[in-house]
Parts: structure tokens; sequence; C-alpha cells
């Protein structure tokens, strides 16, 4: 065995131990870094609300080591929803079923449901699994801000507060989990995300309707504003708006020249490819955020495919 392999599995045995004894550790998955405590126990994931500043009415997603851990949270599963696990699982697909006794309250806000998903990184996995426990984790940001891609985010925002945080570099999809709700007398599509809904429609053979909010089973965290960086942002489609002052930033989907003037410019893709886009899009909000402008003029994706999660993250972060 290579010595940098003994210090990963060094490291992944201490921050299994921390979450077997109440801790709260920050690890890679292929969507974003979640900050993870022990499902079962309702102390540590206190901390976890804590740390975020997250409202206690939003419900944590429950991280599973492998497929059949999920009779482990959830119950009266229906086949629909065995069969996209079994298809889709691990990657970047959460269901949301009806919970367990075991799970506590403070895991799912008192709903009578569970999000559980199977993340597709091995460095997750294996943690999960050495702590031998689901693992509830939410994004591993202050609430309401750009969720994190790399370890760096996690550690400048809340690295003080946290027990460990594992380095498993830039996640490769960069944007959430897709949610479906199992609760209805239909799945619906509680948040678009790394999965493009029209996969989930292929495998269950139907068109999925997307919750709205107010609907009972929406979920209780996707608010108006959020995935918000500070700085005030302006959506646009088409051509380039000329910048009205010397203090604005453009962000792009794909390289194209732009009107002269932008303080700051972030290209999200070479050719707009959307896997790409999605990868790069929070990182470049973080170091767009960071530069010197008050207004970013962010270009929509076209609405397919992944560019539906990709415009509802933008359509979020320029929400008022
Ligand atoms: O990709 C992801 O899903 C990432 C990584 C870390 O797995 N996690 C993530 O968690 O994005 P978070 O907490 O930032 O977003 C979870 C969303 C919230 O909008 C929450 O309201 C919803 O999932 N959710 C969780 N459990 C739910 C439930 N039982 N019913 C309805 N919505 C639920
Ligand atoms: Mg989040």
């Amino acid at each position: 065995m290579l010595k940098d392999e003994r210090c990963r599995d060094h490291e992944i045995e201490r921050a299994a131990e921390l979450l077997r004894c109440g801790g709260v550790v920050a690890f890679p998955t292929e969507t974003v870094y979640g900050l993870g405590a022990s499902a079962f126990d309702p102390v540590a994931t206190a901390r976890i609300f804590e740390i975020k500043n997250r409202p206690r009415f939003d419900p944590l997603i429950v991280h599973l080591a492998q497929t059949d851990w999920i009779d482990r949270v959830a119950q009266n599963i229906p086949p629909a929803a065995r069969s996209l696990a079994q298809r889709m699982w691990p990657g970047p697909l959460t269901l949301v079923l009806e919970r367990r006794d075991e799970v506590p309250d403070i895991v799912t806000a008192g709903l009578p449901s569970v999000g559980v998903r199977l993340p597709d990184h091995e460095l997750a996995t294996r943690l999960i699994r050495a702590a031998g426990v689901p693992v509830c984790a939410p994004s591993a940001n202050p609430f309401g801000y750009v969720s994190p891609t790399t370890a760096e985010h996690v550690r400048s925002q809340l690295g003080a507060k946290v027990d460990a945080i594992l380095d498993g570099g830039p996640c490769r999809v960069g944007i959430e989990s897709t949610i479906i709700s199992f609760m209805g007398a239909q799945p619906t599509v509680l948040r678009h995300g790394g999965v493009p809904v029209e996969e989930v429609e292929s495998v269950l053979g139907c068109v999925l309707t997307t919750a709205q909010p107010g609907d009972p089973v929406a979920a209780p965290g996707m608010l108006k504003r959020h995935y918000s960086p500070a700085v005030r942002v302006v959506l646009f489609d088409g051509e380039i708006p000329a910048p009205p002052d010397g203090c604005c930033g453009l962000l792009l989907m794909a390289k194209r020249p732009a009107p002269t003037g932008f303080a700051a410019v972030e290209t999200l893709s070479h050719n707009g490819e959307l896997g790409e886009v999605a990868r790069h899009l929070f990182a470049a909000l973080r170091r767009l955020d960071a530069a010197d402008i008050t207004t970013l003029y962010a270009e929509l994706a076209p609405h397919v495919g992944l560019g539906v999660a990709i415009n509802d993250r933008l359509r979020r972060a320029a929400s008022v």
C-alpha cells in the first residue's frame, strides 16, 4: 500500500471515529461538500444547525454507504422509488420517502418523510461505511450562501467550527442533488439538480411535475432567495449588457466576445457544455463575490437538461 493511501485510510478512520462520537465532519460528495453527523445522533445533528445558522424547519438529507441501507431510515418504499435507487445510485439523486421512527425529528424537521441518497464519491462512502451509520448532511456553507465545491470553501467559512474536513479536491458535478418526493399520489420534483429530470422520467416512464412553494410536499428549504452571493445579481439572456459603471462583473456560460469595462469576468465553459458549467458555477460565484464589484451580470443557461438546475440556482441568487 502506498504511503498516501495509508494516510488517507488513517484520516478516514479518524473522521469516522469522530462521527461515531458525536462529531461534525465536512466531507466531499460528487455534488458539493456536506457537513455531516450521525443521522441517529440528535445532539450532533443540532450542532450542524448551529454551525450553519440553519432554521430548524429545514430537514437534512441522510447519506448512505450502500443502497440496502435505505431500509435503516425509510419504510413502505414504493417499487418505483426502489427501481430509481437501483438504476441511479450512486449519484446526485435524493429520494424523499416515508421515514422510520429511528430517525430523530431534528433530522427530518418533524416531517413524516426523510430525504436519502447514496453519494457517488469514494471518500464519502468510505467515511460513511467506516462510521457504520447513515450520515445526515446539508451543504457545508452558512445557510443561504453558495454551496462549497472545494475543501478550501469549507475551511474559509466554517473551518474553525467543525471537527474535521476531508479534502477530496473539487466536486465533479458541482451543483446539489435532484430531489424527488414519493410522499404524494405521484412522484414530484422538489429540487432540480445534478441528474436532469428527463433522465429520471425515462426510468419512471412518466412526466414529472415540479412542486411549487406552498404545495404540501414542497421542500421546506427551497426559499426564493438562496445559493446567494452578497453581490447584487442581475440575470440576462442573449446579448451581453454594457456595464453602466466600472464596478460590474460578468458571468458567461461560454467563451465569447464581451463589451469592455467589466471589472471581473468569469467564463464557465469553453463551449457552454452544461456539465462543465455546473462544475464551475459555485467557485466562479465565490470568486466574483470576492472581487471589487457591486453588480454581477449573470447569463442564463439554455433551459434544458442540467440548464434547468443551473438557472434555478442563478434565479435564487438574483432574488431579493
Ligand atoms: O447534493 C446534495 O444534495 C448536497 C450534498 C451534501 O449531499 N446536500 C444538500 O443539502 O444540498 P441541503 O441541506 O443544502 O439541501 C437539502 C434540501 C433542502 O431544501 C431540504 O428542505 C430538502 O433537501 N429536504 C431534505 N429532507 C426533506 C424531506 N424529508 N422532505 C422535503 N424536503 C427535504
Ligand atoms: Mg444547501
